[in-house]
């Protein structure tokens, strides 16, 4: 037990650097919260510190999720330990005490945890998140979609392949397996802490006054 709560203070700790706010500031357009949605995420510092700044910000924001999770598997984690961290993460970044506990909305740290967990089933949220983005321009959109698709591919089956030796012929065989709900639920968790995180986006989806990723006005929310 003291293992796992080191292991979730680390991950929080990592989640919680806010790389979009100190980018923007590096770059001297001050303080990203002013600007836009007023979110520290990826999204919003490329409204407003460009879209150089905001693709760094993405892969930053991506690392501190997926260096805990790669981290705890190396060490050979048990599953729901890794979704643990994983959360831990997530919410690091949505809590940062940096920031008065007020940071961004999850989407890239739980990305980058997702793919440290099982890469493959990050595969139909970011097929989601690429077509309604692609579709609708909107990126809170890809992002519910996405966030929302990840417990359901995570819950789904996963493949192992597990070797033996039968009268000294080595044997392989792929057998699907679970997680244990425990793991899953925590994926359920994550999803819902970055769906709530876009209520803002969400009012303004249905009112119609979210801004596109592209062809708006500078600065929009
Ligand atoms: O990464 C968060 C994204 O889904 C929405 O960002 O700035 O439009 O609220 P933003």
């Amino acid at each position: 037990p003291t293992f796992l709560v080191l292991g979730c203070l680390a991950a929080f700790g990592c989640g919680s650097i806010p790389f979009g706010l100190i980018l923007v500031k590096l770059a001297g357009k001050g303080d990203v919260r002013a600007h836009g949605s007023g979110n520290i995420g990826a999204t919003n510092v490329s409204r407003v510190g460009g879209k150089g700044l905001g693709m760094v910000t993405l892969l930053l924001d991506i690392a501190k999720g997926f260096l805990p999770v790669f981290l705890a598997r190396q060490a050979a984690f048990p599953v729901d330990m890794q979704a643990a961290l994983a959360l831990c993460a997530t919410a690091g970044h949505v809590f940062t005490p940096w920031l008065k506990f007020k940071g961004g909305k999850g989407v890239a740290t739980a990305l980058g945890a997702a793919l440290a967990y099982r890469a493959v089933a990050v595969l139909p949220s970011l097929g989601l998140f690429i077509l309604l983005v692609a579709l609708t321009r909107y990126v809170s959109l890809g992002s519910i979609v996405g966030a929302l698709a990840l417990p359901v591919s995570m819950g789904w089956v996963r493949e192992t392949v597990h070797k033996a030796n039968l009268l000294g012929i080595e044997v392989q065989a792929g057998i699907r397996e679970q997680d244990p709900w425990q793991a899953v639920f925590l994926w359920v968790l994550i999803a819902l802490l970055v769906v709530a995180k876009h209520h803002e986006n969400i009012a303004r989806l249905l009112k119609g006054t979210e801004s596109p990723l592209w062809g708006a006005k500078k600065g929009e929310a």
